[in-house]
């Protein structure tokens, strides 16, 4: 079992808040992320799949398909988009960043699984001090 990595950037806007708290509530619990007229991150995000080498081509999978792939699940749904308003797959959830980690996986599995390897893990970076990786 071999693992690739495709490293992935975008730009989003969120706010990370409960609708039934009140802004002090908010503010409290989820810091500056709470803050009620939004603000952007610069994500990064690796996708890392593991699979067997095809002997014929030397890969585990095409990475230029799996760059398709995120690009049609992911970056064209949430890059420079608002992921609270915007995002069909964030719909009623909370913007954390393990959420949108969880949600993104769902969005790849399927695509991904379908080539012939296997999903491993999603890593998102939100700032530069953290990070979530989520392995299904
Ligand atoms: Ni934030």
């Amino acid at each position: 079992m071999i693992y690739i990595t495709r490293k992935e950037l975008f730009c989003a806007a969120h706010k990370v808040a409960r609708k039934d708290w009140t802004d002090e509530k908010n503010k409290e619990v989820f810091g500056k992320c709470s803050n009620p007229n939004w603000h952007g991150h610069n994500y990064t995000m690796w996708v890392t799949v593991k699979g067997e080498i095809n002997p014929e081509t030397g890969f585990v999978a095409n990475l230029s398909e799996i760059s398709d792939i995120i690009k049609r699940e992911i970056l064209d749904k949430v890059d420079h988009k608002n992921l609270d308003m915007d995002v069909d797959f964030m719909t009623g959830k909370i913007s954390s960043t393990e959420t949108l980690a969880v949600e993104c996986w769902k969005q790849l599995e399927g695509p991904i699984n379908a080539l012939g390897c296997f999903l491993h893990s999603v890593k998102l970076q939100e700032t530069e001090k953290n990070f979530v990786e989520y392995f299904g």
